[in-house]
């Protein structure tokens, strides 16, 4: 056989089906309710911010685990919001997105063999993340409407090889907020077993319903035991800016921090100083930014019940998952398809998000983080 070709870890996974359908949703100039990025601008005093610092002239490598300044506003952040204490010299790393600070963390921290738990439906990346690490997943199901889990599968899923749990909340892309009794019951596992959480809360500013935000680094006996994952993508609407971070202690941190060197070098300079900028908005940004997504997240669940389409309102994230078992389609990614091609709306197909793609048969996910009138014209496209 030649050998020009891809390695067998590449070849054990497909391009992504998320950034798939927004190339069809632009072939097809089709509304593009598929993958998660806003339509509308970033705040002006962080794109000004941006500006200045490359007038400024921060334009060169920066420190590999990122600018000083960026890091102290991070741990400020992480201090102001949930009371948790967090060392900027030792205990952050500054990626290229949450995207980056999830395979430098399962890289340098998993061993070829290692168990993780991660719960399904879950955020697809995690599935290539896993083989390029060369991690063992066991899945956990979150069972729709809310989206809980079984207590009993839980306490299965965890051996004495699992290494790491993975975990995604707010959730994408179920909206499912985890509470703290789950939180607790995690915690209590990952003590028992001595293993690790791996945790993206890039939506962690996105919750409705006055459901709350817990990182799980906060729940006692997590303190040393989690890598909290988060980025500017999705609360200041900078997902092109690529940058993010990972949160965890020295021993675990020194392990992120050698693959981030080796895998990028360090995040954008000139965006890592506007996040300083960002992370320093004042309250009400954040009250602003979650009354507008509350507004669309209405808005697209009346547009989705008026034509069939069958979906419980997410409590976080920027995300509807729907049911379309009633509307005679053969399946989530035909369904899919015939939007985007037909009507002109782009969804994402539920398979992507399941390791059995007969799971994710029967549902369609919509993002709404789109401006209203998008929506609205998804909308008149999908009553047509
Ligand atoms: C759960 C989750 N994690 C990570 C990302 C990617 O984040 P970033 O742009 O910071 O790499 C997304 C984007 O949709 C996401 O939904």
């Amino acid at each position: 056989m030649s050998r020009l070709q891809p390695s067998l870890k590449a070849s054990s996974f497909t391009e992504s089906v998320i950034r798939e359908m927004t190339r069809l949703a632009n072939l097809h100039g089709a509304v593009n309710l598929g993958q998660g990025f806003p339509d509308f601008p970033a705040p002006d005093e962080v794109k000004e911010a941006a500006r200045r610092a490359i007038a400024e002239d921060h334009n060169q490598y920066p420190i590999t685990w990122g600018v000083p300044a960026f890091r102290e506003a991070i741990a400020t952040h992480y201090d102001r919001w949930y009371g948790m204490r967090v060392d900027p010299e030792r205990e952050v790393c500054v990626t290229c997105g949450s995207t980056e600070a999830m395979i430098a963390a399962m890289l340098g921290l998993l061993d070829p063999g290692d168990e993780i738990v991660v719960f399904e439906p879950f955020y697809e990346n995690y599935g290539p993340d896993a083989i390029l690490s060369g991690a063992v997943p066991r899945m956990v199901t979150l069972h729709p409407p809310d989206w809980t889990f079984d207590e009993a599968e839980l306490r299965e899923a965890f051996t004495d090889r699992t290494r790491a749990i993975v975990l995604n909340s707010p959730n994408n892309p179920t909206g499912k907020v985890f509470t703290r009794e789950e939180l607790s019951l995690i915690a209590e596992l990952c003590v028992r077993h001595d293993a690790i959480a791996i945790t993206d809360e890039i939506y962690e500013r996105l919750t409705y319903d006055g459901a709350v935000h817990i990182p799980v680094a906060t729940i006692p006996g997590m303190e040393d035991r989690t890598v909290t994952i988060s980025a500017l993508s999705k609360t200041y609407s900078v997902t092109g800016w690529r940058v993010g971070w990972a949160i965890a202690a020295p021993l675990l941190m020194d392990g992120i921090r050698v693959v981030h060197d080796f895998l990028t070098v360090a995040a954008p300079a000139p965006f890592q100083v506007a996040g300083v900028a960002a992370l320093a908005l004042p309250e009400g940004y954040y009250a602003e930014v979650v009354r507008e997504y509350d507004e669309r997240r209405g808005l697209l669940m009346k547009i989705l019940a008026g034509v069939g389409f069958e979906a419980a309102p997410p409590h976080g994230a920027y995300y509807v998952m729907a049911d379309i078992s009633r509307l005679g389609f053969a399946d989530d990614v035909a369904a899919a398809h015939d939007l985007v091609e037909r009507v002109g709306v782009a969804a994402v197909p539920g398979s992507s998000f399941f390791t059995d793609p007969a799971n994710g048969a029967h549902l369609l996910r919509f993002a709404f983080c789109k401006k209203l009138e998008t929506l609205e014209a998804a909308g008149e496209r999908l009553r047509r």
